[in-house]
């Protein structure tokens, strides 16, 4: 096939990127997105920031707009993300204890709700694990409310929407360290206390400090083994030319050799639309060009 969703469609896969609502009125945007990818992201737009400003009262706009696009264009939507330590509105930051677990789990119930039956798959949960060799959860407001918060946070997601698959979602749980580890380890005890989980998402955010780890196929598989579907949610690799065209290349391969890895997402469309502050780390030069990276991908698909 001649595009990226096209190609990944044939083994049954999406192949998605992060899109943000602003950019939908940029046409060269607009038409690398309806022709190239069969999936979206909201980068930002589902957040609880963004969909509960204040408390209670629910914001959807900015989001909607998204899947409205995407059931326009025969896309899946992956939401992003229910409940995550950062992005959070400031009443909720002002929150502990009782008040704030009952407000997340409202909030979940309310934006599942919203999105009931058009969400392919949602993070349900992102980012909790910490950094490091400890293997711990991350401190944050969300875990002092208690240690089941995200178990909680995930049956309540079920509950609202029984169609979605419910998603961890992490960074630097891309390769086999400590991180990943703990994550293995919740996931393991998840589905053997029959805590609903479908899948868990590697962001796969590739630098020079945080290289595309050698032993990556062999960690999505060890994941896909514990009856999950497995999915690279936020790509980017840092770099240009032919060292990073296989880098992707790479990737791509990898998650092909992984019968439910079913599905790849770019986080941005050109290197200009990156949340990286510096550097060219997608499939789209600043004008829209196709790079070497996206020959390389779509070769790989
Ligand atoms: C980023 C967005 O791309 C930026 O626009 C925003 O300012 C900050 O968040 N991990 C995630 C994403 O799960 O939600 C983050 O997205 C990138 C890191």
């Amino acid at each position: 096939a001649t595009t990226l969703g096209a190609s990944a469609a044939a083994t049954g896969r999406y192949f998605g990127t992060a899109v943000a609502a602003y950019k939908l009125s940029d046409s060269t945007y607009a038409n690398i997105l309806s022709t190239e990818f069969n999936s979206v992201t909201p980068e930002n737009e589902m957040k609880w920031d963004a969909t509960e400003p204040s408390q209670g009262t629910f914001s959807f706009g900015s989001a909607d707009q998204i899947v409205n696009l995407a059931k326009n264009q025969g896309k899946k939507v992956r939401g992003h993300a229910l409940a995550w330590h950062q992005q959070q509105p400031s009443w909720a930051q002002n929150l502990s204890g009782t008040a704030l677990r009952n407000a997340m789990v409202n909030h979940v119930t309310q934006v599942a709700t919203h999105y009931k039956g058009q969400i392919d798959s949602w993070d349900v949960v992102n980012e909790a694990f910490a950094d490091g060799g400890g293997g711990g959860r991350r401190d944050s407001n969300l875990q002092r409310t208690g240690n089941d918060w995200i178990e909680v946070a995930f049956r309540t997601a079920r509950a609202a929407d029984p169609a979605a698959k419910l998603c961890y979602n992490d960074y630097n749980t891309d390769g086999q360290n400590a991180k990943s580890n703990a994550v293995y380890a919740m996931v393991q005890d998840f589905k053997a206390r029959g805590v609903p989980i479908d899948c868990v998402g590697f962001q796969s955010h590739f630098n020079a400090q945080s290289p595309l780890p050698a032993d990556y196929q062999a960690n999505l598989q060890r994941f896909a083994d514990l009856g999950v579907d497995v999915q690279i949610t936020e790509l980017d690799i840092e770099g240009s030319g032919t060292a990073q065209a296989s880098s992707f290349a790479a990737v791509v391969r990898a998650c092909l050799a992984v019968t439910r890895c079913n599905g790849i997402t770019v986080w941005g469309i050109r290197d200009s639309d990156s949340w990286r502050a510096s550097g060219t780390p997608l499939l789209f030069d600043g004008s829209g060009n196709k790079k070497a990276a996206y020959t390389a991908t779509l070769d790989a698909l």
